[in-house]
């Protein structure tokens, strides 16, 4: 068996490792770096996090600014500011110009908010599920396999944030930018001529929805979620004109699912769970269609090439930490359809790295 490594760009450690105290050769050296790299990763993040949530970028968006007018537009210290932000100038999210005076980059831009591709709400979301608190116990969750989440406040993720309104609306906004970017490629991409009817289960605030039903005229929708995550779901589906041909149905897919549609979407809904409860919810699904009906579950996948896998094992690692699921390869989906007493019919892939699994009733 060939050993599974996830940088193309590293080799083999050698076979005989040199003794200890020797002299470093210059891959060691090299090596050392790209490790201490990856240990300090956090300061990235923490980095990016103090211009997203500064509204730093935003300030940032109509020119040069010098770190003394941004410490006192953020009511921030100057020379702590400053380093951060030579930090990010360092890293290609910022330049610096002269008399410490800075601009975004293509990278930095992706900070603001209402841009392409924005992912702003991204950066503020690190702090939503629970945060770094989350990631502290990270040994205990490796060794029980318990969340990091649960392990530090003592209840999972969706309990959490009905807890704390404010931070379920930030995850929520997240979830939408990012469903955002793959909502076209879903519906258009899929053929949902045959449906009259789709309930988007766990659907959130209904972004996906929105453009399915947007794209397909002939097709009624039923959004399904917790109360907490279609709060803000009608001002959007009546801004659009989409209310006539939409529903909205708070309840808990633990209890009881819209029955009788032909279409039921889990989209970035069981990769929040793991696996015997993404069978309990794919069951309840299949027991709620119609005759004929199907699940269409959008996920990332877990590409087959490891050059490719590291976002979505990135993904993979805050369900192990924040929810307590998982990402997942296209065989295990079909298992799990099994497991809910379904067939896995197709896989489509939509815009990388995500795809539809499609399951139906044997
Ligand atoms: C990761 S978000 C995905 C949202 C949306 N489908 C998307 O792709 O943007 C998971 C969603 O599952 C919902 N959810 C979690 N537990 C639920 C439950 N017991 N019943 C219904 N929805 C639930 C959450 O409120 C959240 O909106």
């Amino acid at each position: 068996m060939s050993p599974r490594h996830t940088d193309q760009a590293a080799g083999p450690a050698e076979a005989s490792p040199a003794a200890v105290g020797a002299e470093p050769t210059d891959g060691e050296r090299a090596a050392a770096a790209a490790v201490l790299r990856m240990i300090w990763g956090v300061h990235m993040s923490r980095a990016v996090y103090v211009v997203a949530a500064l509204g730093i970028a935003e300030l940032l968006a109509d020119g040069p600014m010098t770190a003394a007018q941004l410490a006192q537009a953020t009511q921030a210290h100057e020379q702590s500011l400053y380093r951060v932000l030579r930090l990010l100038a360092s890293l290609g999210v910022l330049t610096e110009h002269e008399d410490r005076a800075f601009t975004l980059t293509i990278l930095g831009e992706r900070l603001r908010a209402d841009v392409p591709a924005s992912m702003r709400s991204w950066a503020m979301l690190v702090d939503c599920g629970g945060g770094m608190r989350s990631f502290e116990p990270i040994i205990e969750t490796v060794k029980t396999g318990k969340p990091g989440l649960n392990i530090a406040y003592g209840k999972g993720l969706f309990e959490f944030l009905a807890a704390r309104p404010d931070q379920a609306q930030q995850f929520q906004a997240a979830m939408s930018d990012r469903t955002a970017a793959l909502a076209p490629s879903v519906a258009t991409g899929y053929d949902f001529s045959p449906m009259r009817t789709v309930v988007d289960v766990g659907g959130g605030n209904g972004t996906l929805l929105a453009a399915i039903l947007r794209a397909n005229d002939h097709l009624r929708g039923i959004l399904f979620d917790l109360p907490s995550g279609v709060a803000d779901a009608a001002t959007a589906f009546q801004a659009e004109g989409l209310m006539d041909r939409c529903e909205i149905v708070p309840g808990d897919f633990f209890q009881a699912i819209p029955d009788g549609a032909d279409g039921y979407i889990l989209a970035n809904v069981l990769h929040d769970w793991d696996d015997a409860t993404s069978v309990r919810i794919l069951d309840a699904c299949r027991r709620a269609m119609a005759k004929d009906g199907r699940v269409l579950i959008v996920e990332r996948l877990i590409p087959d090439d490891p050059a490719d896998a590291v976002p979505v094992l990135l993904s993979d690692l805050t369900m192990l930490v924040v929810t307590g699921g998982k990402e997942r390869t296209n065989a295990e989906y079909s298992q799990l359809l099994t497991d809910a007493g379904m067939k896995l019919a197709r896989v489509q892939p939509v815009a990388p790295p995500y795809g539809i699994i499609e399951g139906l009733a044997p």
